[in-house]
């Protein structure tokens, strides 16, 4: 009795492979299934599509699990921190202490940008929007070092240790570097034997004559924040990498080009999002009942940001986790933020609304995240630029899986047309 799925088209009877993954998840495998039958799937916004197998990081949305490398991403928040949990998704295992210590003298080692790069952050406009501006440096990083960017997999895969050192390191240094220079401050240089987040705060808040020491709390914070961004399975913007990265593409291209998928509100943008819809809550003195009631009939066009998630249909466990750290980071800092009072309200009302109920939408990883940057003092128009130093591990990670793979083929979906027929060419003057 074979596995196979069988597809009956009209008389015909068709038969397809099934794929079973580690975790027992199941696809039918589509590859042959046009040059068999003349059909393609349909399937828009990919929702029920799998574009490739990968060992990075699984979801299991109706459970709300999410592990990296096989690490339950609660353990991981426990136990671990940003630069280990970042050498685990590119490496595939928990660096050994040797390990770790090559990593973090990497990282330390490529942590300054190319002068000529501050130069090119001096020319934007003071109002130029951070994601833009860090989408065009993340892909000139490889102008400063072509021979980390060749286009050449087989090379360029030679050289992946430092080049995805480089992208660890430099992202974080330009996202600083380009705050900086954006309120007409002196450029804060990183500076020998601080963590990795410890160095991002002092090149964003320190001053030339006073460094900036983060609390151990702001510290635990961040990391974590940038912990729980690390991967998240084929995403919006992971997917964009795996594309461009599958035409043969290096590194800085295909992480920029997943900082520009990572913007839009609906991805990446909601945590800017979600600290926008609690602010205009507060303004207008609701404690968001009323909001929560505009949400549901979509008046407005208003949503519940920071609710709701294409995967998961039960509670993000990364929200879980942000919301507690949320709490213990603000009581540290003796800070009473109304935005947290009403984001634990919108959160008690809609989890009892038959509207979120029946749609199973649920806090996600942007609804806490914000008021935990805020606290931090990271500026609003930052927060995607947080996200994307976060997930830069599982970009790099599922760029290198598209490199490594000796058969990959560049991603080249199909589609339905559905635009006129064929009609022959009339003369301007018979329009
Ligand atoms: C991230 O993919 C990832 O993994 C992303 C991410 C990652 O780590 O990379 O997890 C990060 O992007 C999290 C999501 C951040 N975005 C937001 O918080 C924006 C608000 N959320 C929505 O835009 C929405 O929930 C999405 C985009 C996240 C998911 O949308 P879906 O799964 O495509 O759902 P849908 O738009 O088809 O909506 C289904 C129903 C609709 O109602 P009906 O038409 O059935 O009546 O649910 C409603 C929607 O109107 N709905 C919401 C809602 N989200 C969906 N109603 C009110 N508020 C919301 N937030």
């Amino acid at each position: 009795m074979s596995n196979d799925a069988i597809l009956k088209i009209k008389d015909k009877e068709y038969s397809l492979p099934m794929i079973v993954g580690s975790e027992g998840e199941t696809a039918i495998d589509t590859r042959k299934l046009r040059n068999q039958s003349g059909c393609i799937t349909y399937d828009e916004g990919y929702g029920n599509t799998g574009s490739c197998q990968s060992d990075i990081t699984f979801i299991d949305g109706e459970q709300g699990i999410l592990r990296y490398r096989g690490y339950p991403i609660d353990e991981l928040a426990l136990k671990s921190d940003f630069i280990e949990t970042t050498y685990l998704i590119i490496y595939g295992d928990l660096p050994t202490s040797e390990q770790r210590a090559e990593f973090a003298r990497l990282l330390s080692a490529n942590a300054h940008v190319h002068s000529g790069m501050i130069h090119l952050l001096e020319g934007y406009s003071r109002d130029a929007h951070p994601m833009a501006i860090l989408s065009a440096m993340v892909n000139s990083l490889g102008c400063y070092d072509p021979h980390l960017a060749t286009n050449d997999h087989k090379h360029d895969l030679e050289n992946f240790s430092e080049a995805s050192a480089v992208a660890i390191s430099k992202v974080r240094t330009i996202a600083a570097v380009s705050y900086r220079v954006s309120k007409g401050l002196p450029v804060i240089y990183p500076k020998e034997g601080l963590s990795y987040c410890d160095n991002f705060l002092h090149m964003m808040f320190s001053e030339p004559n006073q460094d900036y020491v983060a609390t151990p709390e702001v510290s635990h914070a961040l990391n974590l924040l940038l912990l729980l961004h690390a991967d998240h399975e084929q995403n919006c913007s992971t997917s964009t990498v795996r594309m461009v990265a599958s035409s043969g593409a290096n590194l800085s291209a295909s992480t920029s080009a997943g900082i520009c998928a990572l913007w839009g509100p609906k991805h990446g943008g909601a945590n800017m999002a979600v600290i926008k819809m609690l602010e205009s809550i507060h303004a207008e003195g609701d404690d968001g009942s009323r909001f929560v009631e505009a949400a549901k009939t979509g008046k407005g066009g208003k949503r519940l940001m920071g609710f709701g998630h294409r995967v998961y249909k039960n509670f993000d466990p990364r929200a879980k986790i942000i919301g507690q750290a949320c709490e213990k980071l603000l009581d540290s800092l003796g800070i009473e933020d109304p935005c947290l009072d009403i984001a634990r309200h919108l959160e008690s009302v809609a989890l009892k609304d038959d509207y979120f109920i029946e749609r199973k939408l649920y806090p996600n990883v942007d609804f806490y995240s914000g008021i935990v940057m805020r606290a931090i003092g990271i500026p609003l128009n930052m927060f995607t630029v947080m996200f994307a130093i976060g997930r830069m591990p599982g970009w790099i990670a599922n760029w290198k899986e598209v490199a490594s793979d000796p058969k990959g083929k560049i991603y080249r979906p199909r589609q339905i047309y559905t635009g006129p027929v064929k009609r022959d060419y009339v003369s301007i003057e018979n329009r």
